[in-house]
This record gives structure tokens, sequence and C-alpha cells, in this order.
């Protein structure tokens, strides 16, 4: 197989990440096949990419020729997808971007395979499936991989491309280097729960949580802390209500079931009442914050030793996960910190954070830690220790 410019793009599912991914294969020159189950979806998606569109010409930032050769490219399926995938039979990539159920893309899969040629790359974006139990549901597997887009799709540049057990090595290097094509910032990650963002990143919401909930700070100051001492764009509650509690509650149960109830990963249930109540973030009006009309913005309490002292906690919490990512080969220490600052704009790479601040250091907050709860969720990663035993550092 060989992916090119000349290649045909099918996307299925023309929601979020779907129409998405569509605009950004479009805007590398690709023709694009686009359809949905949801009558009217593919209308929506259609409408949309056209402001998007309007808006880059009106402030200089396209041509209008070339925005009307971008749209012009996506072949929208106004019929609802269901039984007859023929469509999908010209293409030489196709990315499913459908609801995140094994049922649902296992099927679509082999529904898929029945019209593409034979060395079609079928590739999924879901978050949470291996993508392995989504290739066994295949008569060509070895084609099938994983690649991760973020969303927004058309902004956020990390992609992570994600091979199988059993995938072929030549479908995960061109889907790699077409990323690249795509001017996406492609990473390696092993198909594991989480992958390397939503698995490294899981301390950000699961440290804050618990620091409320034992009361060391309440939840404006905790925000505070980490956009004041960490330079993070957005503290952890501000950002969960803006991915949704429901969404990161979702893939914080389902990292942790993955890892076989590895008590780091442990949900918590100050969110689990918070998506009980409906309180799901800005969507609903009602999160960690308020958002509806005339509601006040709780202040912070800016005292320097707690905010420090939040900081220091959650970072020491990242940088041990995105440690413990390198020593189970999740990815390369590159790759960790690329996911980070591409994906979800983490001011540094947590692994050069560690350098910054010293393995050493890191390690002692961490040992207080475990020291003090006598928990495995504070347990240093092995290869942190190994590193301050050696005094090595990362990058050297
Ligand atoms: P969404 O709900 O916005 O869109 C899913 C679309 O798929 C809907 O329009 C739905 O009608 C359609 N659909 C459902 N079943 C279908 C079928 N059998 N055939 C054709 N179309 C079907 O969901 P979203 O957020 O776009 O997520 C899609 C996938 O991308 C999921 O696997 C999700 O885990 C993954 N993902 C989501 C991210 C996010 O932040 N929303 C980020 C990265 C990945």
């Amino acid at each position: 197989m060989s992916l090119s410019s000349d290649t045909i793009v099918g996307v299925i599912g023309a929601g979020a990440m779907g129409s998405g991914i569509a605009q950004v294969a479009a805007a590398a020159g690709h023709r694009v096949v686009l359809a949905d189950a949801r009558t009217g979806a593919t209308e929506a998606a259609r409408a949309n990419l056209g402001l998007t569109l309007e808006k880059l010409v009106e402030k200089g930032k396209l041509d209008r020729n070339d925005a009307d050769r971008l749209i012009g490219r996506v072949d929208y399926q106004w019929e609802p997808l269901r039984t007859d995938f023929s469509a999908y039979a010209r293409c030489g990539l196709v990315i499913e971007a459908i609801v995140e159920d094994l049922d649902a893309k296992q099927d679509l899969l082999r529904r898929l395979e029945a019209v593409v040629a034979r060395d079609t790359v079928l590739a999924t974006n879901t978050s949470s499936l291996p993508v392995a139990s989504l290739a066994s549901a295949c008569a060509v597997p070895e084609r099938v991989v994983g690649l991760h887009f973020f969303n927004p799709a058309p902004i956020l540049p990390l992609v992570e491309v994600v091979p199988w057990l059993g995938g072929d090595p030549i479908v995960a290097s061109s889907s790699y280097a077409l990323m690249r094509e795509w001017k996406k910032t492609p990473v390696l990650a092993s198909d594991s729960p989480g992958f390397i963002v939503n698995r490294v990143a899981r301390p950000f919401y699961g440290e804050a949580i618990r620091l409320l909930e034992e009361g060391v700070a309440d939840i404006a100051t905790i925000d505070w802390a980490m956009t004041e001492y960490g330079k993070f764009r957005m503290g952890p509650f501000e950002l969960m209500d803006f991915i949704g509690n429901d969404v990161n509650f979702a893939v914080t149960r389902s990292v942790f079931t993955s890892m076989f109830y590895d008590p780091r990963y442990k949900p918590s249930l100050t969110q689990a009442r918070m998506v009980d109540a409906g309180f799901l973030g800005r969507k609903t009006g009602r999160g960690y914050y308020d958002y509806r009309a005339g509601a006040v913005r709780p202040a912070a309490k800016k005292d320097p030793a707690v905010g420090l002292l939040i900081f220091e906690r959650i970072l020491a919490m990242l940088i041990n996960e995105a440690v413990d990512a390198v020593l189970m080969r999740v990815a390369s220490p590159e790759d960790i910190d690329l996911a980070m600052t591409k994906g979800v704009n983490y001011p540094k790479g947590l692994l050069a954070w560690a350098n910054e601040i010293g393995p050493a250091r890191v390690l002692g907050w961490l040992e207080r830690l475990q020291q003090e709860y006598g928990e495995d969720r504070y347990r240093a990663s092995p290869l942190l220790r190994r590193m301050v035993r050696d005094e090595q550092r990362f990058f050297a």
C-alpha cells in the first residue's frame, strides 16, 4: 500500500472529530468522502466547515479560491450511512470517527472491508478501545492502525499513531509519514490504555480532585496554583469543566479498568457525584464553576506556600506518570514530551521539566507523599529511582 496526496481519504462519522479530520485531509489536498449514520449530520458538518472557512477568508488567513477548492474536495454523502458503503470503495485510507463503542466500530469495519481494496488502510480515531480489538474484527487485520487526533483536529497538531500487535509496520510508517505531510505532529504510541496523552495527563485531574477532597484548597485556589506556578493555560477544574466532567470521568474509568485497577488511576467519588448531579461543566451551565448568567467566580486564596505545595504535588505525579510511560515503552521520551505540549498544550514537556527540577527533587516529593499516605498511588516509577541513582537526565 502507498499513501500519497492522490490517496482518496474516507472519513466515517461527521461529528466533532470526523468533520475536523475531513477538513484537515482536504486542506492537505486530498479528495475526501464523508458520511454519517445520522440524518442531517453531513449537512451540519458542511455548514460548519463553510462558516469556519468564511471566517478565515474574512481574517485574510485564507484565499477565497483556496477555501472554495478545499470545501469542493469533500464529497459529502447526504444519505445516512447504513448498509451501502460503496462511496468508500475508491478510498486508499479510511478513518473511522464514529461513536466510541466496540460493537459499533467492529461492525462498521466489517462492512467497510467488504467494499474497499485489499490494501486500503483502515484507521481508527478511538480514544479508549484497544486497536487490537478493532483489528480482530477484520479479515485483513494487518492494515488497521490507530490515528488518534485531538479536538479540535484542525487546530491541535498532535496525532498519536498507534500500531497494534499484528499490524503491518509499513501501515504505521506510511500513516506516520502521511501525518507529517498533513503538517501534523505525529508520535508513535503503544496500543496501551490512554495511549500517551490520556494516560500521562490523568494526575492533572485526579490529584487536583484529591487535593480538593482533602480540603487542602478550593477549586479556584488549585486552578490558580497551576496557572501561576506551572504556567498551564487552564487550571485542572476549569479544564475539566471545558472538556465535560462526563467525558473526563469516562476516560479516567476506562484507563483505570483497562489498567486492571492500578490505584494510580483510581477515579474519584467527587467526579462521580458531579456526573450524577448533571454538573457536566460549561455545556450544562454548571460544573465545578457556575456558568449561569450572573454567577460570580470564587476568588483564589493566593497564599504562595499553599500554591507551591499544590503545584509540586500535581507536577510530581505528572512527571512520575511520564517517566513510567518511558519505562513501560508507551513511547519514546521525545514523543512523550511532544505529545503533552502539542496535544494538550502543556507549557513544557514533563521529562524536560524533570531535568530542569532534577529527578532527585521529584523523587523526594513523591517519597514524602508515599510516606505520608502509604498508598500505592504515590509510588515512584522504578525508572525515576534508577535515574536518581545513576545521576541521569532525559535526552542526555
Ligand atoms: P460525536 O458524537 O461528535 O460524533 C460521532 C458521529 O458518529 C455522530 O455524528 C454519529 O451520528 C456518528 N455515528 C455513530 N455511529 C455511526 C455509525 N455506525 N456509522 C456512521 N456514523 C456513526 O463524537 P466525537 O467526539 O467526534 O468522537 C468520535 C470518535 O473520536 C470516538 O471514537 C471518540 O472516542 C474519538 N475521539 C474523540 C475526541 C474528542 O475530544 N471528542 C478526541 C479524540 C478522539
